[in-house]
């Protein structure tokens, strides 16, 4: 059997893991991988290479991805993705495996549809994808974003200020949640729930009447209250703290995968394989709870996934925010 694998969307720490583990676990049956290099454009290029066992050494701890990822127009077409199969059947490959998120996984789906077998693993910071509890590259990113408050706290406090953190999530507000509560973060602005901003400000006020002597609010980058517009708000108004605003941006993407997801990686990129050897395709496979499970994209791809309002409830509760 001979295989391909691709990485496709934005980059997201524990792809060159997954991409080991997909390998290496194709090696054990005996089985032959090619990688496509650059996403779907590399693929529309033919750009299809054999991966060599030399080539999986010295990545399992590298973020980024080794075969490079890209954004391709030309492979949202229908014409795009008749192509992007022939080339696949030219190569002979029988079996095709995207590492990426909700668009690459679309794409995945397309190529399924056309009658390739394609199985698809979750890899985005984001979070924001269904039928898996987590994403690769998420708890790195989380991680991340937690360092950077945790820096921006000590010097918050010295100075007695506000501190204005935007993060990444492009329309899910998991990561800036998630930090929030791990930093203990004051405030979360996310775009899956309505800010307050009269009950916000009022807290912020309190808060500096009281002596407190930092507060951190994470405002994720889609959320309806921008943090640029959050930081002039904060700014503008009397008797309260001087704020300052971080953008923690790409920063988010690259590092190295924590032991996290570096084991996802390697437990998705072998379920990935071995969905491949049961017959499966058009399916995406995930974690959920403990255990590795299969969703057909049909049901992953475009779909919303919540954050549950009870854990940001939590997140104001601990935050101190009053009722
Ligand atoms: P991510 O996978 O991180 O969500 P994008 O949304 O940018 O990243 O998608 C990555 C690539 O997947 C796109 O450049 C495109 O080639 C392909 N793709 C995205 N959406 C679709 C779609 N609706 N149909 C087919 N291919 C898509
Ligand atoms: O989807 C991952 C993500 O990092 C989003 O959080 C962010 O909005 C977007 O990609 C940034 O994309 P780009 O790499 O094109 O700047």
């Amino acid at each position: 059997m001979r295989i391909a694998v691709l990485t496709s969307g934005g980059d997201a720490p524990g792809m060159n893991a997954a991409v080991r583990a997909v390998a290496r676990t194709a090696f054990f049956k005996g089985w032959e991988v090619m990688s496509v290099w650059a996403g779907y454009r590399g693929l529309l290029e033919g750009k299809i290479y054999p991966i060599d066992r030399r080539h999986l050494g010295g990545i399992i701890h590298r973020g980024g991805t080794i075969l490079g990822t890209e954004r391709s127009p030309e492979f949202m077409t229908p014409e795009g993705q008749r192509k992007a199969a022939g080339k696949l059947a030219e190569a002979g490959i029988e079996g095709l495996i995207v590492i990426g998120g909700n668009g690459s996984l679309t794409g995945a789906m397309k190529l399924a549809d056309l009658g390739i077998e394609v199985v698809g693993i979750p890899a985005t910071i984001d979070n924001d994808m269904a039928g898996t509890d987590m994403a690769l590259g998420v708890d790195t990113a989380l991680n991340t974003a937690l360092e950077a408050i945790d820096r921006l706290k000590d010097t918050a406090s010295s100075h007695q200020r506000a501190h204005i953190v935007e993060v990444m999530g492009r329309d899910c507000g998991y990561l800036a949640l998630m930090s929030a509560i791990a930093g203990g973060a004051e405030a979360a602005v996310v775009p899956e729930f309505e800010p307050r901003k009269e009950a916000l400000l009022s807290f912020i006020k309190k808060a500096y009447e009281q002596g407190k002597s930092h507060f951190i609010i994470v405002v994720a980058e889609g959320a309806p209250l921008s943090a640029e517009e959050l930081h002039q708000y904060v700014n503008s108004a009397e008797g309260t703290y001087d704020a300052r605003l971080t953008v923690v941006g790409h920063i988010q993407r690259g590092g190295i995968p924590t032991a996290y997801d570096r084991i996802l990686a390697s437990r998705l990129g072998t379920a990935a394989v071995e969905a491949l050897a049961d017959g499966e395709s058009g399916v995406m496979v995930g974690i959920r709870g403990e255990r590795i499970s299969r969703t057909l994209l049909e049901e992953v791809v475009g779909k919303e996934r919540p954050l549950d309002p009870d854990v940001y409830r939590m997140a104001e509760i601990l935050a101190g925010l009053p009722e």
